[in-house]
């Protein structure tokens, strides 16, 4: 058995087994959508922003955001909110409010603006 086929299966072992020992996963390798679970915005938005009583469902961006414009908002919503009435409106709709999240880079900020709006793209899911 060559080597690395080896450590794939001890890895796969450890995981059937439960056994914990891999180191964790590099926040840089996340994907997307384990990013917004990692910073809650599954908290409002639901777990997969399909919204929930706290926030709003996180569809048909496209018809009002650019990928560039969704990162700025996730770094300062409310510079954002003051000049966008359609969000100002949604303000009173929920009981929360977004937040901003300087926890996320500029980098991860766009890759999750980018993964919002490609969803969009794919249709609405089931
Ligand atoms: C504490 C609750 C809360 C959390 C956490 C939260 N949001 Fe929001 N979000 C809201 C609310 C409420 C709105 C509606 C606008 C407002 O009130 O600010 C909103 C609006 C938005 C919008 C605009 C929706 C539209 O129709 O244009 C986007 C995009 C968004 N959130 C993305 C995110 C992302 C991505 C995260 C995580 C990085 C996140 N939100 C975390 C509550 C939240």
């Amino acid at each position: 058995m060559h080597p690395s086929q080896l450590i794939a299966l001890l890895i796969l072992i450890a995981t059937l087994t439960g056994c914990d020992n891999e180191p964790p996963q590099p926040r840089s390798e996340y994907s997307a959508h384990e990013l917004f679970l990692e910073v809650r915005c599954d908290a409002c938005h639901g777990s997969e922003g399909r919204g929930s009583w706290m926030g709003p469902a996180l569809e048909g961006l496209d018809a009002y955001w650019q990928a560039g414009e969704i990162a700025a908002y996730l770094e300062d919503p409310e510079a954002v909110i003051e000049v966008t009435p359609r969000l100002a409106a949604m303000r009173h709709q929920y009981p929360s409010v977004m937040r901003s999240f300087p926890e996320l880079s500029p980098e991860e900020r766009r890759r999750i603006a980018d993964w919002l709006l490609s969803r969009d793209a794919e249709g609405p899911t089931k």
